[in-house]
């Protein structure tokens, strides 16, 4: 695909104005899920409410490393989601994240928007470290400070083959990407708007993907440093798989019933028992209550704090800050519990859920709201992406 289509799409940091005439559907194409939300302006207390809340996993090996390598399950679950849904908008705000992005807060002297858009490719260079001619490019300034002879900007980079891809996608699924962004942008936003309290807070928020975590800080609320980790939650499922036997279904589930605290402990049958056993589902819950797998999660979990702690390092060695008020976990893995109970030991901040659908109304009449609320933490980045259409 050429340029011609990904011209048609930027990205959008903060707040813009828009044609409100079709709603615009936030649509996170994730590795192991695509979520979609949209929603419209609200009449009770809270200012929107929920349209549309669909989320659709995706076969494994579809999207590796953040590349969709098998359009066709990438299509067909959109089209599925939407048919489903029956959604009319054809308008989709959709995002890309990991290695094909970078974004960098720098200093620049002041300048014009419209200048600094001309020149944006020679200031790239310097900051952005992917050929120049193979990314597409945007920024937002920061600073308002008319006086001072610079200005405060974030530089964001996309490489425009992924961003390629996910155009396609869409519009092999009869739909027009009005809106590409990037996940830790969309957690931001999300963030910001749930969280108004807090908005002159030092958080930072992390994104627990299958396979990276967007992180994202605001210092005192203002936007700092963003960063994509290369590891993700498929950690976990990939561990279970090799030492139990177990196939990548089965491994998922015992996942999930420990992360509910479904595991218990002294139930466990002998390990050798339920992985032996192919029959599906067969013994699962033996599994979720051994302790091995507790002391397998464990380690996962260590070891993707680790490379969080390493990225909390660097920031705080260039930001000579040694606290955040809270850091928020939104993704997949925030519904981790062994997970965000190490972090907080290890970090020694407090650690929170990020709930995006705080200040969204979900008409009982219309959604399960266990269902939605229990998925909430995923669908971070599609709730984020739907704000891009119905705020001002
Ligand atoms: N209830 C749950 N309990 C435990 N783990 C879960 C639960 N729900 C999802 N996960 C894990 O979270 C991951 C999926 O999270 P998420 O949907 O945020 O990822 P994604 O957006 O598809 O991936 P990425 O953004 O990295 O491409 C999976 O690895 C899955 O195993
Ligand atoms: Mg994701």
């Amino acid at each position: 695909m050429g340029g011609r289509k990904a011209s048609r799409v930027r990205f959008w940091v903060g707040m813009m104005f828009l044609n409100r005439t079709r709603q615009i559907i936030g649509l996170d194409i994730g590795s192991h899920a695509i979520k979609m939300v949209a929603l419209r302006p609200a009449k009770g207390e809270l200012p929107f409410e929920l349209t549309h809340f669909g989320v659709a996993e995706l076969p494994e090996e579809t999207i590796v490393d953040g590349a969709i390598v098998n359009e066709d399950p990438v299509v067909e679950t959109i089209a599925e989601l939407f048919e489903q849904h029956k959604i009319k908008s054809p308008f989709v705000a959709a995002s890309v994240s990991g290695n094909a992005v970078i974004v960098r807060r720098v200093t620049l002297p002041r300048q014009d928007p419209e200048d600094l858009r001309e020149a944006l490719p020679y200031e790239a260079e310097e900051h952005i470290p992917f050929d120049i001619d193979d990314v597409d490019l945007d920024f937002a300034i920061l600073s308002e400070d008319e006086d001072s002879d610079s200005m405060d900007v974030v530089l964001v980079a996309a490489k425009r083959e992924r961003v390629d891809e996910h155009v396609a996608v869409i519009e092999e699924a009869k739909r027009t990407a009005t809106i590409m962004d990037i996940d830790a942008f969309a957690v931001q936003n999300a963030f910001e708007f749930s969280y108004p309290e807090r908005q002159f807070e030092d958080i930072a928020i992390l994104n627990l993907g299958a396979s990276v975590i967007n992180m994202a800080v605001l210092e005192g609320g203002n936007p700092s440093f963003w960063r994509d980790i290369a590891i993700g939650m498929q950690q976990y499922v990939i561990a279970l798989q090799r030492q139990f036997m177990l196939d990548a279904f089965d491994a998922e589930e015992v996942l999930r019933r420990v992360s509910r605290g479904e595991g218990g402990a002294g139930t466990a049958g002998s390990l050798a028992e339920w992985s032996a056993d192919g029959e599906e589902g067969a013994d699962l819950q033996d599994a979720a209550a051994d302790p091995r797998v507790i002391e397998v999660i464990g380690q996962v979990s260590d070891r993707i704090i680790g490379e969080i702690v390493k990225t909390f390092d660097f920031y705080q060695a260039q930001a000579m800050r040694d606290h955040f008020d809270a850091v928020f976990l939104a993704g997949g893995g925030a519904h981790v519990n062994d997970l965000a109970e190490r972090l907080r030991d290890r970090l020694g901040w407090p650690v929170e859920t990020l709930d995006p659908l705080r200040r969204v109304a979900v008409p009982e009449s219309q959604f399960d709201p266990e269902y939605v609320h229990g998925s909430a933490p995923e669908s971070t980045v599609a709730l984020g992406l739907a704000l891009r259409g119905v705020m001002e």
